[in-house]
């Protein structure tokens, strides 16, 4: 495995790869790996001949009084799990080489970005969006792989990618879970006992909603009552959102017809955690 930290040599493999006819999927990341991220990486190799991973915690993307200086980090122990999932080069960029004195040029996807988490998160989609850019502007990937548990994340990516007329095609893998539905997160790690044995909650609100949905209920505001009434009932979850939204603009739906996604955003204790489903499409993909 080629570990990568200047980005002129990236883009020289990258070229390398592109001369030899090899196709790259990249996965990108900010470290701290789990079984989530591993996923990608499987289904890289299964779509490539080559799986880039980059490791960057995009300081860009986190608001002032986020945790961006907490958020966890372990590069041994994620360059162990890389090399042994097969990734061919592991990029990990540093910050003064990608946003160096005087940086300015961002990516807005107006609308989108304001939604959900965006009108928590303030400028947080921007940033996702602007490193995402840069990253692929570097890599050159035939296949961009994106997790599920982020909806909000690849809305905003698809959209990006096909206004800026980006080659890459996006490609969204299912949700991997803890054994009691849990959606696997580096910020899993924050969690006390006691908020660890609770945020089981998140998937079990989004399942009860699931559950009225296979029984008939198309009523989005019966359906968000649902699972906004589940996380309620756990005393240490303080609920953010829990909407139902139409996945390609995040307009919220008031009738279920087509494809929508219920998210939810929550805080247990200072964690906030994340989580989503697909309604209206067969079985669940998360
Ligand atoms: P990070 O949170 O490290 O996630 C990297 C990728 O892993 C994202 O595409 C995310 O959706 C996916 N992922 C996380 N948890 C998952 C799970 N339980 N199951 C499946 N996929 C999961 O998302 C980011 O980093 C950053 O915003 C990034 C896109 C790298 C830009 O900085």
């Amino acid at each position: 495995m080629d570990i990568v930290k200047r980005v002129p040599r990236m883009r020289e493999l990258s070229r390398d790869l592109h001369t030899r006819g090899e196709r790259i999927a990249f996965v990108p990341t900010m470290g701290y790996l789990h079984d989530g991220h591993l996923s990608l990486v499987r289904r890289g190799r299964e779509m490539a001949d080559r799986v880039v991973v980059s490791l960057f915690v995009n300081p860009i993307q986190f608001g002032p009084k986020e945790d961006l200086a907490q958020y966890p980090r372990d590069i041994h122990r994620d360059t162990e799990l890389c090399k042994s999932e097969g990734v061919d080069v592991l990029f990990v960029p540093e910050v003064k080489d990608f946003y160096a004195e005087h940086y300015a040029t961002y990516v807005t996807v107006e609308g989108l970005q304001d939604r959900l988490c965006g009108r928590v998160r303030p400028g947080h989609f921007r940033g996702v969006a602007t490193v995402v850019l840069k990253l692929l502007n570097i890599v050159d990937p035939h296949f961009l792989i994106m997790g599920a548990k982020d909806g909000q994340q690849t809305m905003v990516v698809r959209r990006m990618l096909r206004d800026l007329n980006l080659d890459a095609e996006l490609v969204v893998a299912p949700t991997v879970r803890e054994a009691d539905g849990l959606a696997m997160s580096s910020r899993n790690a924050y969690l006390s006992a006691a908020e660890r044995a609770a945020a089981p909650v998140v998937y079990q609100a989004l399942s009860r909603a699931e559950e009225l949905y296979v029984s008939g209920q198309r009523d989005a505001v019966a359906l968000v009552a649902a699972a906004r009434a589940v996380l309620e009932a756990e005393p240490l979850v303080a609920v953010e959102y829990v909407e139902l939204v139409e996945p390609e603009t995040l307009d919220p739906v008031a009738e279920l017809g087509g494809e929508a996604m219920l998210a939810v955003a929550i805080r247990l204790g200072k964690t906030r955690l994340i989580d989503n489903i697909l309604l209206g499409r067969g079985p669940s993909p998360g």
